[in-house]
C-alpha cells in the first residue's frame, strides 16, 4: 500500500517505510519520501538549502534586536527550516511568534529521534523546536483546510511566510491560485513569503496577486543563470545581495503556458485532478509552450 505523502487525509499511523533518512552532501539530516518520490531538500542538504533559501533571502536584519516576528510555515516536515530560523533569528536577538501547518507527524519525529539532527542545532533550538512543534502552534492536517484557523488571528499579521511544500508537479494542491490567495493574505503589509520554487505558475499567481516578485540567487557554485527560489511581498522589496530582480528570460516563461497556474477552487481537489485539469488548460492555451530553459540551468520545477 503506498502511503502518499501529499494527500488530502488527515496524519495517520505509517503503514510502511516510505520515509527514508537520508544525508545531504552538506552532512545534514533529510528524508525521502518514496510515496511521492521526492527529497524533502535537495542533494546539496538541508541545513545548506535552509539558509540559502529562507534564512537568507528572510533578511532578519531588517529588524531591530527584540521584535518578535510573526512567522507561518507551510510544510514543517522534519522543522529544518524552522530550527534553522530560530537559531537565525536568537542570533538577531529576534522573537519568534512561529506557527506552522503540515499533514504528516512523521518527518518531524523522525528527525527528532535522529542524533545527527539533533547535533546541528544547539540545545537550546532543539528545546524549543520541541515546544512548538508538540502544541497547538503546529496544526496537523492537510495544509489547505488549516489555513482558514490561522487566518482567523494571523490575516495580515506575518512578516514571514515559508513555503516549503514538495514540488508543484507533485503537490500541485499547496501550489494552486486558490492556496495561494489565501497564504499570502498572511503577510503584512511589508512581510514576505519564502519558497525554494522558481515556478513559471508559482510567481504567475504571486504577480497577479499583486505582489513584488524577486527571485533568490543561487549560493556560490549555485545554479547558473535559474534562481534558488522566489521571495514576494505587497510592498515593493528593497534590494539585497541575496535577491534579484526576475530576469527577461523568466519573465517571458511566465507568459508562456508554464505560467499557467493550478487550479483548485473547491479546496478538495486530489493532485491528479489538479494535473489533469491545468494539462487540459495547457493544450488549449493559445500561449507559447513552456519549453524555456537558462543557459546551464535546471528546469526549476523542483529542488535544485
Ligand atoms: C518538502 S517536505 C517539507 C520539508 C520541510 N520544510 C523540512 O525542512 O523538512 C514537504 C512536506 O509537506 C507535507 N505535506 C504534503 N501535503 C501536505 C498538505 N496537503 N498539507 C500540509 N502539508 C503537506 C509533507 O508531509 C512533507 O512533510
Amino acid at each position: 500500500m503506498t502511503w502518499p505523502a501529499c494527500a488530502t487525509e488527515p496524519a495517520r499511523t505509517p503503514p510502511g517505510p516510505e520515509l527514508l533518512p537520508r544525508v545531504g552532501r552538506d552532512g545534514s539530516f533529510s528524508l525521502y519520501s518514496l510515496g511521492v518520490h521526492e527529497g524533502f531538500h535537495s542533494a546539496t542538504g538541508a541545513l545548506r538549502e535552509a539558509h540559502e533559501k529562507f534564512v537568507l533571502p528572510a533578511a532578519l536584519e531588517r529588524f531591530a534586536p527584540g521584535r518578535r516576528l510573526v512567522v507561518a510555515e507551510v510544510a514543517v516536515g522534519t522543522g529544518t527550516n524552522t530550527a534553522a530560523m530560530l537559531a537565525a533569528g536568537a542570533a538577531a536577538g529576534l522573537e519568534l511568534d512561529w506557527w506552522g501547518l503540515e499533514l504528516d507527524r512523521r518527518p518531524l519525529a523522525l528527525a527528532l529521534a535522529d542524533a545527527g539532527f539533533r547535533a546541528q542545532w544547539p540545545v537550546a533550538v532543539i528545546r524549543q523546536l520541541e515546544e512548538l512543534t508538540s502544541g497547538p502552534r503546529l496544526r496537523f492536517g492537510d495544509g489547505r483546510h488549516r489555513l482558514p484557523e490561522l487566518l482567523g488571528f494571523l490575516g495580515g499579521r506575518c512578516d514571514l511566510v515559508l513555503l516549503d511544500a514538495f514540488s508543484p508537479p507533485r503537490c500541485p494542491q499547496l501550489w494552486s491560485l486558490e492556496f495561494l490567495e489565501r497564504l499570502v493574505r498572511l503577510l503584512r503589509p511589508d512581510g514576505r513569503l519564502l519558497t525554494y520554487s522558481s515556478a513559471a505558475a508559482v510567481r504567475r499567481c504571486l504577480l497577479d496577486l499583486g505582489l513584488d516578485v524577486r527571485a533568490i540567487r543561487p549560493a556560490e557554485g549555485g545554479s547558473g543563470r535559474w534562481s534558488a527560489g522566489t521571495v514576494a511581498g505587497f510592498a515593493p522589496l528593497a534590494p539585497h545581495p541575496a535577491l534579484r530582480p526576475l530576469e527577461p528570460f523568466e519573465r517571458q516563461h511566465l507568459a508562456s503556458r508554464a505560467g499557467l497556474p493550478y487550479r483548485d477552487p473547491t479546496g478538495n481537489a486530489t493532485a491528479a485532478e489538479i494535473l489533469e485539469r491545468r494539462r487540459r488548460e495547457q493544450e488549449h492555451s493559445p500561449a507559447p509552450p513552456g519549453r524555456l530553459r537558462p543557459p546551464g540551468g535546471p528546469s526549476g520545477l523542483g529542488r535544485s
